[in-house]
């Protein structure tokens, strides 16, 4: 992935939010556990986490292993203070007629894709071994790629994802936000199918759900694609030009107890984006002109994560976190002043990356 270059700045360097849909993923989802010892060994893992990626990789330089970290709202304020990225907030619920997007417990993600599963399993091991009694977990899905990477509904699933350099464009950000450039957003969302009501559909129904066509993947020409088509009320349009955003959903499943879902990840230089997304799928565009996949989906989990630039990661230290710095409570709420000892170690290694040029900073 590029580094995007704000003026008069080293260019930060982004995690691998753009690494390509793998046959295997681990979504992980858990919260930070209170107290200071656990807030040092938190930050301390950034600085480690892509010395422990590159331990698992090279057993199979060839498996792509790549992993993406993500912090929420609240864990943001708790690890790091200020500043703070600009669109950063907790995720918020959307109820509308039967339809909840719900917000579920979310301090960290982690997003590891690889073509092995092994890898990907062995990685997400070392993670937890090092976080310890840091974190508790929310939740955990493995994903696999099911077919020509098609969804449990059978539809083929990522298609419009932007590619090559619009993907930086859509995703990375840039002089909006000049302290987090090469930083994102990411929101995750955990669906269960009703796979029996879904197949009992006819394909030519699904389809109009979908907005395109099942087996050739092929988009429904607009004469016949309805208004409320999933594909239709996921295109937004500002100032004439389609904004995009970056999905990597996987299957996953137990078929044992009926269990059959999507795990919807989005990344996005800007959550309102899939939050505008997210608010024509439940409510609809206009209101009740709302997304049927919704009929036969429900989302079960919902977090919104800021991934900062690798750069970032690597520069954060655990000096001084065994402390209770003044200014900042080990749950400080959101806009606190960090003390100046955080602040200190964040102007001192982080100048290189992101923060430098940053008018607060110098
Ligand atoms: C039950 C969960 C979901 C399933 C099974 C699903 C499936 C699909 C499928 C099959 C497509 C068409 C192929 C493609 O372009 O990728 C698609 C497109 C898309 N989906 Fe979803 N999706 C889900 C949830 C979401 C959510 C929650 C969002 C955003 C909030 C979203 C955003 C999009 C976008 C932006 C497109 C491309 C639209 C276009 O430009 O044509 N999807 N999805």
């Amino acid at each position: 992935m590029s580094r995007p270059q704000a003026a008069g700045r080293l260019p930060a360097l982004a995690q691998p939010v753009a690494a390509p849909l793998t046959r295997a993923a681990i979504f992980m989802v858990a919260t930070l556990n209170p107290g200071l010892e656990n807030r040092a060994t938190l930050r301390s893992f950034c600085g480690d986490l892509a010395a422990l990626v590159r331990a698992v990789e090279f057993r199979d330089l060839g498996a792509g292993l790549s992993c993406v970290m993500g912090f929420g709202s609240d864990a943001w304020d708790r690890l790091f203070g200020s500043p703070r990225p600009a669109e950063l907030h907790p995720f918020g619920e959307i109820r509308a007629g039967t339809r909840h997007a719900v917000a579920t417990p979310g301090d960290l993600l982690f997003h590891i894709r690889a073509k092995r599963m092994d890898l990907c399993f062995e990685l997400a091991t070392q993670l937890m071994a090092r976080l310890g009694d840091a974190v508790s977990p929310v939740d955990e899905v493995h994903g696999f790629r099911y077919f020509d990477e098609r969804d449990l509904l059978g539809f083929v699933d990522g298609t419009e994802n932007p590619r090559g350099q619009a993907v930086t464009d859509a995703v990375l950000i840039g002089d909006e936000d000049a302290a987090f450039a090469a930083g994102t957003y990411v929101i995750v969302q955990k669906y269960l199918h009703d796979l029996g009501a879904w197949n009992a559909l006819s394909t030519e129904a699904q389809e109009r759900i979908i907005g395109r066509t099942k087996l050739s993947d092929i988009e429904l020409d607009d004469s016949v694609k309805p208004t409320s088509a999933h594909n239709a009320l996921t295109t937004i349009v500002e100032n004439g030009t389609e904004v995009k955003i970056l999905r990597d959903n996987m299957p996953f499943g137990r078929a044992g107890h009926g269990e059959f879902g999507t795990y919807f990840i989005g990344y996005s230089r800007s959550p309102r984006t899939i939050e505008q997304m997210l608010e024509n799928m439940f409510v609809g565009r206009p209101p009740g002109n709302y997304d049927r996949l919704l009929d036969f989906s429900r989302a079960v989990t919902g977090s919104l994560f800021f991934v900062p630039a690798a750069t970032f990661l690597e520069n954060v230290t655990a000096d001084q976190a065994n402390e209770a710095p003044p200014g900042i409570a080990d749950s400080a709420p959101a806009g606190s002043e960090p003390s100046p000892s955080i602040q200190s170690v964040r102007e001192g290694s982080l100048g290189i990356g992101s923060l430098k040029g940053d008018p607060r900073h110098e």
